[in-house]
């Protein structure tokens, strides 16, 4: 054999393997159908679960305690402080009453010793939310410190709780990025409440705790101008409010008497009180731990076991998110490079560029510019991998690390379709009134910045059981600031 040959053999190689990855990251209309259909029953008996030990609890469902919409026409300022990721936020939220809010904040990057080290406690972490909270109300809010009247705060936190009240709250377990196991069972408004104490500012109340998902469902409510049903007051369909970032999650409003996991005589007193519905927090990036019907591979079992913090949960999220998607192409493509299939110039793992090596260093950014690089040879991706992995590719190479990278994206957009087919079948939603359509209000970088992610999600659906006709029905919105707006809303009703 030639040269020549051999180097065609082994990209047809190369070729090959990459068609057979892409072809398991494939999902198909029937399994569309079987995940819709699990993620409602899972719903079904999540809303009813009482125990958490039992071996199929379905999906978390955590009741919000929010038993209304705003229609915007709300008025006031309030604080609203947010922890959801790799940044934390205090702002404060002026809404005007029209739709239109105004806002003020200080953006934090949590210190890495906070996110990495071992031996970090909660008082660490809560202590420094309350140090940071301190800093913005000392810079724009010095009034706050010179009263002693109670200052409302809401509190957005993005990792699954269990809510016992409107501002109760214990963690179930942390996820995207935080490991600080002794939080875990505790009351996260208390630990940030004391420690606001300690920082002087007993009198800023954390009167509301939020989920971003909530905050996003009320954000929308709040600023959307095309919501009859909310300026009646009536409530007699559901609209979802969801992330697809980092994380991925979603909540709904679910009518108050298919909420069976609330007792009984609780459902009753809100009823006297003429509350009907309750915003309920899937927490879908839960959905399917027990691997019935999630499209399965190799790379995803490897992610979950071996680099995540929280194996055995969260695996929707795990094939959806912003967080696994490059790290995702990353294994793949170091599975390829052991096979002999690519980066042949690095003779063993160990001599791959170290960022390569290194887990969950390949950001999602990166697969949204190569997602679109149509330039001659792939130059965009062959930049980018360059700057971020130094990483040099050929032009062959990059063609392929391209259709992974679509093959990644895809199957999570098809994914993503999923909770909102299934949570517009449940709630009938369609064939109710306000001429049976759907709003879903979305935030997070994935949905918001990644090329092509919103018309796949949107072929899904189509592809999904609301068929065509349902898609159509559906609209897709951004609702940006949810953590801070929803939470200063929630706070505002407390
Ligand atoms: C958390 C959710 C959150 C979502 C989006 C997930 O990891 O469990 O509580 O809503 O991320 O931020």
């Amino acid at each position: 054999m030639s040269f020549d040959d051999l180097h065609k053999a082994s990209q047809q190689q190369l070729t090959t393997a990459v068609d057979e990855i892409c072809k398991e990251f494939e999902v198909t209309p029937q399994k569309l159908d079987e995940l819709t259909a699990h993620f409602i029953e899972q719903m079904q008996m999540g809303l009813s679960n009482t125990d958490e030990s039992a071996e199929n609890k379905g999906l978390p469902m955590i009741p919000s305690f929010v038993t209304g919409s705003p229609n915007g026409t709300e008025k006031g300022m309030l604080f609203a402080a947010d922890l959801g990721g790799t940044n934390f936020r205090v702002c404060s939220v002026t809404l005007s009453g029209d739709h239109t809010y105004k806002m003020e904040q200080m953006k934090s990057k949590i210190p890495d010793e906070l996110l990495e080290d071992e031996n970090v406690s909660s008082e660490d972490l809560f202590s420094y939310l309350a140090r940071r909270t301190a800093a913005f109300i000392k810079k724009n809010h010095p009034e706050v410190t010179e009263t002693k009247d109670i200052v409302k705060l809401g509190f957005t936190f993005s990792y699954p709780v269990l809510q016992t009240s409107l501002n109760a709250g214990t963690l179930i377990r942390w996820t995207k990025g935080f490991n600080i196991p002794d939080t875990v069972g505790k009351d996260v408004v208390q630990l940030y409440q004391e420690q606001l104490a300690k920082q002087g500012l007993g009198n800023l109340k954390v009167v509301a705790l939020t989920n971003d998902t909530v905050g996003t469902y009320l954000s929308h409510c709040y600023t959307s101008q095309n919501t009859d049903s909310m300026t009646t007051g009536e409530i007699s369909e559901p609209i979802i409010g969801c992330i697809f970032g980092t994380g991925t999650n979603g909540c709904y409003m679910e009518e108050l008497d298919k909420v069976t996991k609330l007792p009984k005589e609780f459902r009753d007193k809100l009823a006297a009180q003429g509350k009907t519905h309750m915003v309920i927090n899937t927490e879908w990036g839960s959905f399917d731990n027990e691997l019935k019907v999630l499209p399965t591979t190799k790379y995803d079992v490897y992610i979950d076991q071996k680099l995540s913090a929280n194996p055995g949960f969260h695996l929707f999220e795990k094939r959806v998110s912003g967080m696994f998607l490059g790290e995702l192409l990353r294994n793949i493509l170091i599975d390829l490079h052991s096979r002999g299939l690519i980066f042949n110039q690095y003779r063993t793992n160990e001599q791959l560029p170290h960022r390569l090596q290194t887990p969950f260093e390949l950001d999602s950014e990166v697969l949204s510019h190569i997602e679109i690089d149509d330039s001659t040879g792939l130059r965009e991706t062959e930049l980018s991998l360059l700057q971020t992995l130094r990483l040099p590719t050929s032009p062959t190479e990059r063609k392929e690390i391209q259709k992974i990278v679509r093959a990644i994206s895809r199957r999570s957009a098809y994914l993503a379709a999923v909770p909102i087919a299934a949570i517009t079948i449940k709630t009938g939603v369609l064939s109710k009134r306000y001429h049976g359509e759907v709003e879903v209000g979305c935030d997070g970088s994935v949905v918001e910045y990644y090329p092509g992610f919103r018309s796949m999600l949107r072929h899904a659906l189509a592809l999904s059981p609301l068929g065509s006709e349902g898609e159509r029905k559906v609209h897709l919105r951004l609702a940006k600031d949810g953590s801070g707006v929803g939470a200063a809303l929630c706070a505002l009703v407390a």
